[in-house]
């Protein structure tokens, strides 16, 4: 077959199933279309309920005319309520099939009380008795009375539309929504009908709702010797589950790491306290890990003339004192002009004061 043959042949198919669920969208729009003038039909229907045609019926009128409770006047009130005037398709369906509804008033309402029934399922075909679907009104799956086993929809449930399939409730799958999907069990089985409830949070099979009914563990769970599930300690395993700047947190059926304080230099949890050794720049002090004051040192850390020491988060900078001006590694005077101080600004990123002769960056 040519290639262009089979892309358009493709094409076609992929048209047909488009139409295909266009109509089925159709369908079921129309069905909704329906029901809902019927809904409005029957609030106008209430809603003119305690009316007459108001103002002084003598008794001949009443005689000639026929009473308003059965008249073209009260149905020609309640039609002009069928529809919001912006609703297109509601507009359109009523204007359609406008000679029905006069039909249905006058002539079968005393035998057909129930217009949704035959209105929109027996005579405009636009839906079907509930538990049916389709365009001959098939019955769903596990009957009209409980579609789906009553653990799902029926897929075009009520309309002409649809397959029929059924979409199961959580908790069920399967063609017949009587199986249990994954971590859940049969409380209660047949033929027709089906139970199921929810596992043990632990485990992903079970017989039953408790620990001990477990029948496999869910990822991050083991079996104990009891055959309970019960949550794996990630953290204690070999090898450590983390990163090396990182500490360990277990969880239920899980566990998770995070950084470091960077005060630390490894840790077994958050902040300075839980360091296993100190970051460089940092000492431990009573079991939490504090910054190292290099300024302070017994041993002069800043040993060039005109510097002076700076203490920083774990570390420290050599900065050239005021009135003096870094220049290749030295701090020589500034010079006394009027722009002297903001000049060298201009000049690099850093302003003069902290130009940086040492620094010892921490990691
Ligand atoms: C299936 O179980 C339901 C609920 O217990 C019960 O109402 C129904 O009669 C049973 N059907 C059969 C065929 O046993």
């Amino acid at each position: 077959m040519l290639l262009s043959e089979t892309v358009s042949l493709l094409f076609c198919l992929i048209l047909v199933l488009a139409a295909g669920s266009g109509s089925t969208r159709e369908h079921k729009d129309l069905c909704s279309t329906c029901r809902q003038i019927v809904d409005n039909f029957n609030k106008g229907f209430e809603r003119t309920a305690n009316k007459n045609f108001g103002g002084g019926n003598t008794a001949w009128e009443e005689r000639k005319l026929s009473k308003y409770e059965t008249s073209e006047i009260r149905l020609v009130e309640i039609l002009e309520g069928l529809c919001d005037s912006g609703s297109f398709e509601c507009n359109h369906m009523v204007e359609e099939h406008e000679e029905h509804f006069e039909t249905w008033w006058f002539k079968r309402k005393t035998k057909h009380p129930d217009l949704l029934k035959w209105f929109c399922i027996e005579t405009i075909k636009v839906c079907c008795p509930k538990g049916t679907f389709g365009p001959d009104c098939n019955t769903c799956v596990g009957g009209a009375e409980r579609p789906c086993h009553g653990n799902g929809r029926c897929d075009g449930d009520g309309t002409r539309g649809g397959d029929g399939k059924c979409s199961c409730d959580d908790g069920y799958e399967g063609d017949f929504c009587l199986d249990c999907a994954e971590r859940f069990y049969n409380e209660e089985r047949n033929d027709t009908f089906s139970l199921c409830k929810e596992c043990y949070p632990s485990c992903t099979k079970c017989s039953g709702g408790t620990a001990q009914d477990c029948e496999e563990c869910r990822d991050g769970w083991e079996e104990d010797q009891e055959g309970t599930c019960v949550d794996i300690d990630e953290c204690s395993s070999d090898p450590f589950p983390c990163k090396e700047k990182e500490y360990c947190l277990n969880n239920d059926g899980s566990y998770s790491c995070s950084v470091c304080d960077s005060r630390c230099s490894g840790c077994k949890g958050p902040g300075p306290g839980n360091c296993l050794a100190c970051s460089e720049g940092y000492k431990d002090e009573e079991g939490t890990c504090t910054d190292v004051d290099e300024c302070e040192l017994p041993d002069k850390v800043c040993t060039e003339e005109h510097q002076e020491c700076v203490n920083t988060k774990g570390s420290y900078k050599c900065l050239c004192e005021s009135g003096f001006q870094e220049q290749d590694g030295v701090c020589v005077p500034q010079p006394e002009t009027e722009e002297s101080e903001e000049e060298p600004a201009s000049d690099t990123e850093d302003s003069p004061t902290t130009d940086k002769v040492t620094e010892r960056e921490d990691l």
